[in-house]
């Protein structure tokens, strides 16, 4: 069947009950609430329980999204998972969000694009359904952060938490609504920017006896990863923009990925958006990786602050580095 357009047909979302607060961070690291809400804009974080792992928030998100979209497990064709804190390595996590949702036999695979991940699972499910391969995909992000940060460590720890978001994608007939245009690159060069070593990986084979002194958190540096970001997120404006032949001010509402206030408002700044024109939510869940923005989406869409025909312009970056933009009419 040719495509007509790809759209994403609903938003859910997941976050953990807890809610972990600067001062809270203050009796744990040398940081202030100051601090924390002038470099950042970080107020609050959720953070999951020691038993809850992405599986189960990934589910729950993708189940929130298939019963906004009225939509049985069964319908599902493809799910595509990104999240940079698996429960386990082998299989990837959308096998066991298959297991369940008990699709009846979806495809289900990972994408390793840290917080660019789920731009690039929205992408890939549009390529799928554009070649006629699949209907509907699932395109979750599942995060939990707060199992890989160092919580000794006040450059890291202060940013980083969990949550899950997912969206049902499906073809649509043409109407001047869905996905128009999308965007994706990465610069392996800027790797050690953002890292983390493995427990056990293909060049660090598993070693009991080194398990106990192995650093397995995520190391940052946080100013090059600043400037980074902002480069990377401005290009992928204009990449998408240009793709669909777009000017700035015709945008009613840029979704970034929520990493910092100051990341946000300088691609605002760029983009020539009102900060009223951009949804921000970094100060209530701080940095979730790839689960910011579908987490935004939802928030959004159920604020009213995205209706049926509003021009979405989706922007992130993230390790790798890694940065991608989508432009959407919803
Ligand atoms: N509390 C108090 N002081 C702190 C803290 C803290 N939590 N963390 C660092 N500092 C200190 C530093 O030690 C430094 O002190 P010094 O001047 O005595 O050396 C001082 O504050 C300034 O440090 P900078 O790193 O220059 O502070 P900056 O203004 O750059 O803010 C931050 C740091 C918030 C990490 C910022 O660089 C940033 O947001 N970078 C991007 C991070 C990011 O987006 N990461 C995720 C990207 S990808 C993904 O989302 C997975």
């Amino acid at each position: 069947m040719p495509t007509d357009t790809v759209r994403l047909v609903s938003v859910g979302m997941w976050t953990p009950a807890r809610v972990m607060t600067n001062a809270e961070l203050e009796g744990m690291v040398d940081t202030t609430d100051e601090w924390i809400v002038e470099r950042t804009g970080i107020r609050e974080r959720r953070i999951a329980d020691d038993d809850v792992g992405v599986v189960e928030m990934g589910y729950r998100a993708a189940q929130d999204a298939l019963e906004r979209a009225r939509l049985e497990p069964s319908a599902v064709d493809a799910i595509i998972v990104s999240t940079a804190t698996p429960d386990r390595l082998l299989p990837a996590t959308a096998c066991d969000i298959e297991a369940r949702l008990a699709t009846g036999g979806a495809v289900a695979f990972d994408v390793w694009g840290a917080c660019s991940g789920w731009l690039y699972a929205l992408n890939i499910a549009r390529g799928l359904i554009a070649s006629g391969q699949i209907e509907t995909a699932l395109c979750i992000a599942s995060e939990k952060m707060s199992a890989i940060t160092d919580w000794t460590d006040r450059a890291t720890c202060v940013l980083f938490a969990d949550a899950a978001g997912a969206a049902v994608v499906q073809r649509a007939e043409e109407d001047g609504r869905g996905i128009l245009a999308s965007y994706m690159r990465s610069d392996g060069a800027l790797a050690e920017l953002l890292h983390r070593r493995p427990i056990g990986s293909s060049s660090v084979p598993v070693d009991v006896a080194e398990l106990a002194v192995r650093d397995g958190h995520l190391r940052m540096a946080g100013r090059e990863v600043f400037k980074n970001a902002v480069r990377s997120m401005c290009e992928a404006v204009d990449a998408v923009l240009e793709q669909a032949g777009v000017a700035k001010d015709e945008i009613d509402i840029l979704v970034p990925h929520q990493a910092n206030i100051r990341i946000i408002e300088a691609t605002a700044k760029y983009a020539g958006l009102p900060m009223e024109r951009v949804w921000v939510n970094v100060d209530r869940y701080g940095n979730t990786s790839s689960a910011t923005i579908p987490v935004a989406l939802y928030e959004a869409r159920e604020a009213g602050r995205i209706q049926d025909g509003s021009l979405v312009l989706m922007v992130t970056f993230g390790a790798g580095l890694t940065w991608a933009g989508t432009l959407l009419r919803w």
